[in-house]
């Protein structure tokens, strides 16, 4: 048992989703106390393991003071808030309130309580359509969604309250994040499921009964669009090194998370189809508006001053963590079904 006085509280927003889960493990494993706020809109209660859990509203400005006299939160973590693009082209309004609206609210408590360092998930979608490949922090950001343009908007603010009131900040611009804890503890649980892996292997499952590959006249190495895929472990060490770098001092600053090399749609079903020797059935569709051909990273910069080390972004262990992850749901899944007709 840590004692309180020597141990140090994270607060964790979105510590019940898939990336924040997996940060909040890999955090207490480095020795800190992680203290997670969510709503559970998308995450669940069985994913947060590692410290106390509190289920409130960002926007619920009674609750988050509360987390801020209960414990002595030294640093935050921000997860919280919408992540899909589609549906933020239905649906700007959510993605303001809850992603800038949100912010402003967790900003406001942390001020209050006299917490002045933030690690923040931004998103390759803040630079819009690449100009330049990989991409460096320096790109233009220019979004072509209301996600990226909310992420974006949360940058700036981020930016302009580190001038007036000293806050401290790191920015972490994912690209696509994926794969599971390889000790199969947590993964990816999103319904419906946007992300292209768990949908392949649903597929694969027999879960659903089709891919659906969007675009195969790209200029790309098979017409499929290409992303940068990054395993969620090694997202969430980056986050403990982000976090490390903001306590040594380190200037605020924004860094790129990839691996900036690139795999298409077809070279992903592939990978999964030899990881579980099954075939996936994949239906071709016309491109989608506002895909790009290709995204890649650059991210030197992470590896240069938090000092960052990817582990596991490589596509075979992404594919293998999220295999393993996802057959273990789906028996699990299955069993339940087959106990419920029993009875
Ligand atoms: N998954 C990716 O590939 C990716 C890429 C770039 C950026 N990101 C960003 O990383 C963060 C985490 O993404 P994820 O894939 O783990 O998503 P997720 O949906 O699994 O996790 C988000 C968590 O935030 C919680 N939440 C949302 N709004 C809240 C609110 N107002 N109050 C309290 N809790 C709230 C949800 O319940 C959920 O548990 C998001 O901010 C997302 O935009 C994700």
């Amino acid at each position: 048992m840590v004692d309180s006085r020597d141990r140090i509280d994270v607060l964790i927003t979105g510590g019940a989703g898939y990336i924040g889960s997996h940060s909040a493990k890999a955090l207490a494993r480095a020795g800190y106390y992680p203290v997670v706020v969510d709503d559970l809109r998308t995450g669940h209660r069985s994913a947060v393991r590692w410290g106390p859990f509190i289920e409130t509203d960002l926007a619920d400005k009674t609750a988050l003071n509360r987390v801020f006299e209960t414990y002595p939160i030294a640093a935050v973590i921000h997860f919280a808030g919408g992540a899909y693009v589609g549906e933020s082209m239905g649906a700007p309004q959510l993605y303001f309130q809850n992603n800038v609206g949100g912010t402003l609210s967790l900003l406001e408590s942390m001020l209050d309580h006299g917490v002045a360092s933030i690690v923040f998930s931004s998103s390759c979608a803040t630079y819009g359509h690449p100009k330049t490949i990989p991409i460096t922090e320096e790109h233009p950001q220019q979004p072509v969604n209301p996600y990226g343009e909310s992420k974006l908007m949360v940058e700036k603010t981020l930016f302009w309250y580190a001038r007036a009131y000293g806050l401290r900040y790191s920015i972490l611009r994912y690209f696509n994040a994926a794969g599971a804890d390889p000790e199969g503890e947590l993964g990816e649980m999103h319904e419906p499921e946007p992300h292209l892996i768990p949908r392949i292997i649903a597929a694969a499952l027999g879960s659903r009964s089709t891919m659906e590959v969007y675009g195969t006249d790209y200029d790309t190495i098979d017409g499929t669009a290409v992303r940068d895929y990054i395993h969620v472990t090694d997202l969430a060490d980056a986050h403990v090194a982000a976090m490390q770098y903001l306590e040594s001092g380190g200037a605020p600053a924004a860094f790129n998370l990839g691996t900036g090399t690139g795999h298409s749609v077809r070279q992903v079903i592939s990978a999964i189809e030899h990881a579980s020797g099954r075939k996936v059935p994949f239906k071709d569709h016309p491109r989608r508006a506002g895909d790009p051909a290709e995204l890649l990273a650059d991210a030197k910069e992470a590896v240069r001053r938090p000092g960052w080390r990817p582990r596991y972004s490589d596509l075979g262990s992404i594919v293998q963590t999220a295999w393993s992850w996802h057959t273990a749901l789906h028996g699990a899944a299955v069993e339940a079904r087959m106990c419920n007709t029993d009875s």
